[in-house]
């Protein structure tokens, strides 16, 4: 790692919504980074940024071509990720795109063009690669430890469905919800997915059915060798954020479960009860967020190449895609392979 005590990183931010504040507030407790600027139409949500970071509130034209920030946060709605990437890249700063990359293939494509043409670097909002538990899992697999991968099992489900205006701009659940499985799919199969079978209801809020979109929904993924994972998501989960991963390979199996808050466990005549899961996203991937900004402070300043990368947020891209085809068609979709992936 860069050490970037002495002459702290400066970053902006696009967007201080739910994500943004988590970032602000990742980028306040990291030694070594400063949040100069904030850009939020919402006058309250970059208030929030500014009271917790000490930041400016700027219009995003002069977030941008501020000489002295270097990297810029985009986590304003997915439909505007691309179109930002680009004007970040033109303005020359160093980029962390929110994921999905965008809702349409073809734009993101060209926004990770860009960025290669201007030579900045592009991180990609995947924060589980960097969930200690997530990683761990990654470093089993490496060393050997179960042998070959057969199959992954991913549960993902949110505590409650966000906004319905969230909902009507955010691509559909797979491109906005699952595709944090179906990276961390890539990250533990190891090997580009060929082919997506998927299937989904709106079984939480009919107003979701209405927009358009599903709220339950089952993916099965085959690698390009045959192994497969199989993703289930809910928008609705009444117990807390729900979030486990189980790997099984040729010689054994790994898991990671959902941290709690402590290990204690009571036991009375209804049965016993242990703490409660995380609320949601920004407490459980806390140390996530975190380890991920540090990452993106290390590549602003030329310390390691940016991972996740572009390419990594096309890949995933490109099997939301799939699975959205899959649904709709009811068949099995080969996955378009994009420039350079997986
Ligand atoms: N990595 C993760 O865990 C994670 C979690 C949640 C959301 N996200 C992603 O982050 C993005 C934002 O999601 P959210 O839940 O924070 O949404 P949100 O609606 O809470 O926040 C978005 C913010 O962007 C602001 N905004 C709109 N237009 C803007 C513009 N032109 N310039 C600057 N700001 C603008 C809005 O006013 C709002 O405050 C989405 O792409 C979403 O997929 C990622």
């Amino acid at each position: 790692m860069t050490d970037v005590t002495a002459d702290p990183v400066r970053l902006g931010l696009l967007g201080a919504g739910r994500i943004g504040q988590t970032h602000a507030r990742s980028i306040a407790a990291t030694e070594g980074a400063r949040l100069v600027a904030v850009a939020d139409p919402v006058e309250a949500a970059a208030a929030a940024v500014v009271r917790m970071t000490g930041a400016h509130a700027v219009a995003a034209e002069e977030l941008l071509n501020d000489p002295a920030i270097e990297g810029v946060l985009i986590a304003t709605p997915t439909d505007l990720h691309a179109d930002l990437v680009e004007r970040a890249a033109d303005a020359g700063k160093a980029i962390f795109c929110e994921k999905p990359l965008d809702l349409d293939l073809s734009r993101a494509q060209q926004g990770v063009a860009a960025a290669a043409r201007r030579g900045v670097p592009l991180m990609i909002g995947f924060n589980r690669r960097f969930d200690p538990s997530f990683r761990r899992l990654r470093e089993e697999i490496d060393a050997g430890r179960i042998g070959g991968v057969e199959l992954v099992q991913i549960t993902s489900r949110d505590p409650a469905p966000p906004p319905l205006a969230y909902i009507q701009r955010s691509g559909g659940l797979f491109r906005d919800m699952m595709i944090h499985d179906l990276d961390m799919a890539r990250f533990l199969v190891g090997e580009p997915i060929v082919e997506v079978s998927a299937t989904g209801s709106a079984l939480v809020d009919e107003a979701i059915g209405d927009a358009g979109d599903i709220d339950t929904a089952v993916a099965v993924l085959r690698s390009s060798s045959g192994r497969l994972c199989v993703i289930s998501n809910s928008r609705r989960a009444v117990y807390g954020y729900d979030q486990r991963i189980e790997v099984h390979g040729s010689a054994g199996m790994l898991s990671a479960g959902n941290p709690v808050a402590t290990t204690v466990t009571r036991a009375d005549n209804s049965g016993f009860a242990t703490d409660p899961l995380n609320d949601f996203f920004m407490e459980r991937y806390a140390d996530a967020y975190r380890l991920e900004m540090a990452a993106f402070c290390t590549v602003v300043r030329g310390g390691n190449v940016p991972y996740p990368n572009g390419r990594d947020g096309l890949a995933a891209l490109a099997i939301a895609d799939a699975a959205s085809e899959s649904l709709a068609t009811g068949h099995t979709v080969a996955v378009r392979r994009v420039d350079g992936t997986p």
